[in-house]
């Protein structure tokens, strides 16, 4: 198995001062789903950045380690530059442009790909959101937030990416929509050969259709394996799935209280 993407004892630094990443490995097969799980503040966001290159832009640096995509390391490049290599990062929170309509956000993330494969690139984003094309007038700032979620997603394909970094997709959206998310994102990883490393913290939507799962805290990988391991895995369960030892859901706030002073590693 190839592994696209390969994080090795990667360390950010913030401002100068802040450690957030402190030693993070991970790899991600090719063409494979591999899913990034954990809790608020873990870190997750500031992984995706640093191998897109957006850290810069935030005060962020890496410090220490290294990041593989395809054996070259791309930490410390410009964003531009690893976009075109094939890399796209979907931000947390769909960063759409609200003022512009809905194909001009799409427009937007054809500038890496050839002139001349945008219509064949378009009609193959609205076979994966056709409500994206009912709408390709409308201005995106009044999409629904599952409306926009599609089309930053959407947005994404149009630069054919090969490795799609994507940001909690499921953020604030209801239970259907996040299933119909999943959905699509996997035909896209299956049809497309597109890797994705999908960041969540819906663990379980996640780990449903992720081949590979990390789990990390404060910064470190903390606990990795299969998908279907870790969701039959007791401490992910309690921790990650919401269910208790006797199978009773708890509540999220007791969860979020769990998941507060639980650590993994000691
Ligand atoms: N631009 C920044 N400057 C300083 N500190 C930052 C910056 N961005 C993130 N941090 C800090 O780094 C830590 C990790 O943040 P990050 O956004 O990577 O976490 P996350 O796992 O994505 O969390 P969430 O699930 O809430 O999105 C947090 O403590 C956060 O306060
Ligand atoms: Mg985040």
């Amino acid at each position: 198995m190839t592994h696209v993407l390969k994080l090795e004892n990667l360390e950010v630094v913030y401002n100068d001062v802040v450690l957030v990443l402190k030693g993070l490995s991970l790899a991600a097969a090719e063409g494979r789903i591999t899913a990034l799980l954990g809790a608020n503040g873990a870190g997750k966001s500031t992984t995706l950045k640093a191998i897109s290159g957006l850290l810069e832009s935030e005060d962020g640096e890496v410090t220490a380690g290294s990041v593989l995509y395809r054996g070259r390391p791309v930490q410390g490049l410009p964003p531009e530059r690893v976009v075109r290599m094939g890399v796209f990062q979907v931000m947390e929170g769909r960063r759409i442009f609200e003022d512009l309509s809905v194909e001009e956000n799409l427009r937007c993330g054809a500038f890496v790909s050839p002139r001349a494969e945008y219509a064949a690139n378009l009609d193959k984003v609205y076979g994966y959101f056709p409500r994206l094309k009912e709408r390709r007038g409308q201005l995106a700032g009044y999409m629904s937030g599952g409306e926009q979620q599609m089309l930053a997603i959407g947005r994404a394909i149009m630069a054919k990416p090969k490795l799609l970094l994507l940001d909690e997709p499921s953020l604030g959206l209801a239970p259907l929509l996040v299933e119909e998310i999943f959905e699509i994102v996997q035909m896209i990883n299956q049809k497309e050969g597109v890797t994705v490393l999908l960041v969540e913290q819906n663990a379980r939507a996640a780990l449903n259709v992720a081949e590979h799962g990390y789990i990390m805290e404060n910064g470190r990988i903390v606990m990795e394996g299969p998908a279907r391991d870790l969701l039959q895995n007791p401490d992910i369960q309690e921790f990650y799935l919401g269910m208790g030892h006797a199978g009773a859901k708890k509540s999220y706030r007791e969860v979020k209280h769990y998941r507060r002073r639980k650590r993994w590693l000691g």
